[in-house]
């Protein structure tokens, strides 16, 4: 697949200025590109693409497949797929409820994931924050309206295999908002906007370097950083969304419950935060733990589906009884039905 490798050093410094990474689902939203196209092997830059060469579902599906998620592009066409991304959504943001639901779903979700990349580039881009917002409200009313097309979005998503980063906070999002629809806890307001905490969560994660994303093997310093992303992510949002201070402390506690956990295999005393209080942090934080441990990352494989509830049990059962029993049972149901 690989076209060209032998670059000279002068040609490989040229390009590192040039360049910027993508993940390869992203060229689905264009046909061609108007410069090169490159993977980084082992350290290596090697050609993929070609400028004008048309980019088919074939050339892909064997880039993921071979080489990986990621592409890099000359940063002219990194705009270009940017500017091309931003316009699909809009336009697929006004004409969401019209014709085929499923489909709508499902395209708006991927280009949303898209998007999203492009946020844990630059999080603080006014116009694509405020983009990323509007276009992910309008999927939430879309999907608050229908139990099958969150069932089929969800299906559709796991089977997308995005790469984590921007494939988890779409996945727990959706499982969130079908529980949320099926326990009657809430308005059907507050509904979304915890689909949009959930879904704007993990922001904080940008100042995570890209290349710990798939390491199991962190230094205390990444390992701090990964452990503050909650907090970070409501800094990064803070005044800049349409969500308040009840949502933004849920986005700000989200992992809560992963440094309970911790805390309680380690043994370590665990104070709870004041600013935590109601369940609503808590079923974000379930919904998304479910998500992540049922689903493979580089580093480890994905837990069972009794693993997972076993865990969910531990960090939810004691405080949260009747709610936990009315977790269990939606989520077999809506496991059973996948
Ligand atoms: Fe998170």
């Amino acid at each position: 697949m690989i076209k060209e490798d032998n670059l000279t050093s002068t040609q490989k410094h040229k390009l590192a200025l040039d360049l910027k990474p993508v993940f390869i689902a992203q060229l689905s939203i264009i046909d061609s590109l108007t410069h090169d196209a490159y993977c980084f092997v082992d350290g290596h830059l090697g050609l993929v693409l070609e400028e004008d060469e048309l980019i088919t579902n074939d050339f892909i599906k064997d880039y993921a497949s071979t080489i990986g998620k990621e592409i890099f592009l000359h940063k002219k066409d990194f705009q270009l797929l940017n500017e091309s991304l931003s316009e699909q959504l809009t336009k697929m943001t006004r004409s969401l409820s019209i014709g085929d639901q499923v489909k709508n779903s499902i395209k708006q979700a991927n280009l949303l994931s898209f998007q999203m990349n492009n946020l844990y580039n630059d999080p603080f881009d006014n116009e694509v924050l405020t983009n990323q917002f509007l276009s992910s409200k309008n999927l939430a009313t879309l999907l608050s309206g229908s139990a099958e097309v969150s069932k089929s979005l969800f299906k559709n998503m796991k089977k997308q295999n995005h790469h984590y980063m921007i494939g988890q906070p779409m996945l727990s999002s959706i499982l969130l908002l079908s529980f949320l629809k099926e326990a009657k806890l809430f308005t059907e307001q507050e509904n979304q906007n915890l689909f949009l905490a959930s879904y704007f969560k993990d922001i904080g994660m940008c100042f995570v370097g890209r290349d710990k994303w798939d390491e199991s093997d962190l230094t205390k310093f990444d390992k701090n950083n990964i452990s503050s992303h909650s907090e970070n992510s409501m800094k990064i949002l803070n005044g800049r969304i349409d969500l308040s201070k009840k949502y933004l402390n849920i986005i700000k506690h989200h992992d809560f419950l992963n440094k309970k956990a911790f805390a309680k295999i380690n043994k370590i005393q665990y104070e709870s935060d004041p600013e935590i209080t109601g369940i609503e942090t808590t079923i974000v934080a379930v919904c998304d733990i479910f998500v992540a441990m049922t689903s493979k990352r580089p580093y480890r494989d994905e837990y069972s589906f009794f693993k997972a509830l076993e865990f969910i049990k531990l960090l939810m059962a004691d405080e949260y009884p009747q709610e936990y029993k009315v977790f269990v049972k939606f989520i077999t149901k809506f496991f059973k039905s996948m």
